[in-house]
């Protein structure tokens, strides 16, 4: 077997963080690699080497037969490597068919840009990836997330790819638009092109990997065929030992716990609602739904982004809030979905980033050393990855960032929590971080609306299920008692 892409002895610091410490791999034409590792461990810097978008301190690599040195991603890019990134690029105020199209504009004879024959030639690539409802003269920044990453995918498929590079490219796809990825993959894998695939998903590993590579702390600790591989051996890999997220005892409800908030019949007037729930005092509340239920709506709605336009709020703490700043000062936090377009500041430190909405709650000054000294406490009890405090969040990895975010939650000292996603991208180990802070803070009183399309992450955590369909709620009830089947037939159920 002739490899494709040959690698050997990949090294990579930024300053005196050794981020990569030599790192081989070969891969063959054809052939997919699930590239596996904890949030920090230098997958990202790796691929981002090979796809040229980062330099190397040391290491060859051969690609075709040729020995490779790319500056800069167009030269990737001419050589067939095609990488999507971890964290979404679409140029929000474009179209998606200029997305799509990007320096090759197609021009009628006037040289204006033929609009027709653009979304025409749209169209073939977004039905190629399963995407053949989105309309390709819509604005990108409209789309959702899960849309943007299709047709970011779409126009990789553009282009002549001889080896894709996907870094965590399901992280906000449901089941069934990450299966419609994957037979897209599996269609490259036939005429092919090689893979790279980063997730944290086990299962979908091995659904799709032929070879399973794990990193830890920037080296190769494990490269073996699926078949002689397990989950419970790829953890152990990744980790350094055994390990299980350990099953947590149900959620309940306390008796009597005192109301937090109630939703009456609230809608946007846009397709969301009506939808009513109440939220008590240490009650997590499990939000389920398909991308597209009103999930996120919802969520804004709470917090004052989105307008209510029929029924109410009514907070324990006074009227609801106008604006999320207004939430802030209400005692409600949210973490929303995708760091990259929401909320990051990404020139900022990580402690600025952690403490930025404990100002704006507080609306005054804080003295500097309680700051840093929160900034701390939250920084170990998540226990993010990265130089230090004083880091730039921007360079961390994307898990690490969405434990800073998950951070700024808690520092602003919320009486209700409403996260969106918030385990999107992190690995087993801080997803079991992140659950078992989340059960603490409940214990404490605090009332948490967590959204997920992991189904699993709902019934492990939730005291009580709601589920979303088409912007209406389908099922409201506690979660003892609820099996899995009774939750997706909720989310599957038909638009009136
Ligand atoms: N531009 C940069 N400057 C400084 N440090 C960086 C930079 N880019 C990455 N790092 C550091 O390199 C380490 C590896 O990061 P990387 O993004 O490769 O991790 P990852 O394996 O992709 O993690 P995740 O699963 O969270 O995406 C992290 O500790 C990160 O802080
Ligand atoms: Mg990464």
């Amino acid at each position: 077997m002739t490899a494709l892409l040959s690698v050997r002895g990949i090294e990579k610091s930024f300053d005196r963080n050794r981020v990569l410490t030599g790192i081989d791999l070969d891969i063959a034409a054809g052939e997919v690699v699930a590239l596996l590792g904890e949030n920090g461990a230098g997958k990202s810097t790796f691929v981002n080497i090979l796809s040229g978008a980062l330099g190397r301190d040391a290491g060859r690599v051969v690609f075709a037969g040729a020995e490779t040195v790319f500056s800069t991603t167009r030269e990737a890019i001419d050589a067939g490597i095609i990488h999507i990134h971890q964290e979404l690029s679409l140029i929000g105020s474009l179209s998606v068919m200029e997305n799509l199209f990007i320096g090759d504009y197609r021009t009628g004879r006037s040289g204006i840009i033929d609009r027709k024959a653009l979304a025409a030639a749209s169209r073939p690539l977004l039905e190629r990836v399963g995407a053949g409802h989105i309309d390709p003269r819509r604005t990108a920044g409209e789309l959702s997330t899960a849309e943007q990453q299709l047709v970011e995918i779409a126009k990789a498929l553009s282009r002549n790819a001889r080896l894709l590079i996907l870094d965590e490219p399901t992280a906000s796809l449901t089941p069934h638009e990450a299966a419609a990825l994957f037979a897209v993959v599996r269609e490259l894998k036939s005429r092919g092109v090689a893979v790279i695939f980063i997730s944290h998903r086990l299962e979908e590993v091995f659904q799709i990997a032929d070879r399973v590579v794990v990193l830890r702390d920037g080296g190769v600790v494990s490269d073996r065929p699926v078949a002689a591989t397990s989950r419970e051996a790829i953890i152990a890999d990744m980790t350094g030992r055994a390990f299980a997220l350990g099953a947590m005892p149900p959620a309940i409800v306390p008796e009597g716990a005192p109301l937090r908030l109630a939703a009456e019949a609230i809608g946007d007037g846009a397709g969301i609602g009506p939808i009513s729930f109440e939220l008590r005092a240490g009650e997590i509340l499990g939000v389920f739904g398909l991308v597209g239920a009103g999930r996120t709506e919802l969520l804004e709605m709470l917090c004052g982004k989105r307008a209510i336009k029929s029924g109410a709020i009514r907070l324990a703490s006074g009227a609801a809030p106008a604006s999320p700043t207004a939430a802030w000062r209400s005692g409600l936090a949210l973490l929303p979905e995708g760091r990259k377009t929401n909320g990051i500041l990404p020139n900022l430190s990580v402690e600025e980033n952690i403490v930025v909405a404990r100002r704006q709650a507080g609306g005054g000054l804080v003295a500097r050393g309680s700051e840093r000294a929160l900034a701390d406490r939250l920084w170990r009890t998540l226990g993010i990855v990265a130089a230090g405090p004083g880091q730039p969040i921007r360079s961390l990895s994307g898990g690490n960032q969405q434990k800073a975010l998950f951070a700024r939650c808690l520092a602003a000292d919320p009486s209700i929590l409403l996260l969106d996603e918030p385990t999107h991208g992190v690995d087993v180990r801080t997803k079991g971080d992140i659950y078992r802070t989340v059960r603490d803070l409940a214990g404490e009183g605090l009332a948490v609306v967590f959204v997920s399309s992991e189904l699993p992450e709902i019934l492990a955590l939730a005291s009580t299920v709601m589920v979303l369909a088409h912007g209406r709620r389908t099922l409201y009830a506690p979660r003892a008692g609820l099996g899995e089947n009774d939750v997706l037939s909720a989310a599957f159920v038909e638009a009136a």
